[in-house]
């Protein structure tokens, strides 16, 4: 009786964990590893499932798009070509706020593919597959590592002009949908009120060309800066104190 008990429990066990696995199998490799990179660069503001309720939802006006359609159809009608556009190029490019980032300097061409191709696991559509048999055509372009010497006269000068136009394109890139200044803004990065006080600029100017470079996988994008941008921001981010 015992023994049969154990047997019993033995072969179901197998069961199971073979249906646990059968499932993991069948979901496409390309979607998966979307799932991740979603998971990990998206979710804070779309929320886990794309509902377009993530924690900083509450932050942000507009406020980001729920990609289910739960709704209403909207990407449902979307061709792949245009949500490629957004994520690669940003809410800005379509005429929509900059609160949603630009990711073609922070992911590849394939990794941007596969985030579509989850994206798509969460919406009715007939928009077709996505080829990942093709090579991709579109060219991941990452800056190359540009240093700025540290402590160099450039910083040392106190430039107002570059500070006025460094608050500006803050604003214009929507920075605010991730981080706080004074009460207004995101927060899934850090609060930047008094950020002058203890970021090193030079650091600050090395991270806006390449956040990637200095902390591995962060989740702030790269946005492609020229480095005459990155150093107006870094001014006036010194200034915030
Ligand atoms: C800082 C918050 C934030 C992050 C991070 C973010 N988004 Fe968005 N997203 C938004 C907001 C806000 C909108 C709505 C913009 C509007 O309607 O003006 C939006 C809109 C969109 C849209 C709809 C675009 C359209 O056609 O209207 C898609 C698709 C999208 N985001 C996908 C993504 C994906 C994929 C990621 C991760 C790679 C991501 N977003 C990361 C805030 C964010
Ligand atoms: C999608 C969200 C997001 C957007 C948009 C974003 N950031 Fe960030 N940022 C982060 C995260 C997350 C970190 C935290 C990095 C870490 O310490 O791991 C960060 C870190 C920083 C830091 C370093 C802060 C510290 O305490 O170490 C600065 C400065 C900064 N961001 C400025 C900016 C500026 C300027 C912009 C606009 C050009 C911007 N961020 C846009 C998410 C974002």
């Amino acid at each position: 009786m015992k023994i049969n008990k154990i047997i019993l429990f033995g072969i179901s066990s197998i069961f199971l964990l073979m249906f646990a696995g059968g499932c993991a199998l069948l979901e496409d490799e390309n979607v998966g590893q979307g799932r991740k990179l979603f998971g990990y660069y998206c979710s804070s503001c779309h929320g886990e499932k794309g509902m377009g309720d993530g924690f900083n939802s509450l932050n942000l006006d507009p406020t980001p798009r729920d990609l289910t359609d739960s709704k209403e159809v909207y990407l449902g009608k979307q061709k792949n070509e245009d949500l490629y556009k957004v994520l690669s190029l940003g809410g800005g490019a379509i005429e929509k706020s900059t609160r949603m980032p630009l990711y073609k300097y922070t992911l590849s061409e394939k990794e941007i593919w596969q985030i579509i191709a989850f994206i798509r696991t969460l919406h009715s559509h007939d928009t077709g597959d996505i080829d990942f048999t093709k090579e991709m055509k579109i060219k991941p372009e990452r800056l190359e590592g540009k240093s700025m010497k540290a402590g160099s006269e450039k910083f040392k000068k106190k430039n107002k002009r570059a500070m006025l136009m460094g608050k500006k394109a803050y604003k214009k890139t929507g920075c605010s949908g991730c981080h706080k200044i004074g009460e207004k803004g995101g927060t899934v990065g850090p609060d930047l009120t008094h950020i002058g006080a203890r970021l090193n600029p030079a650091w600050m100017y090395k991270f806006f060309l390449n956040p990637q470079r200095m902390i591995k996988h962060v989740k702030m994008p790269n946005y492609g800066f020229k480095d005459k941008v990155a150093f107006n921001i870094t001014y006036y981010l010194k200034s915030l104190k």
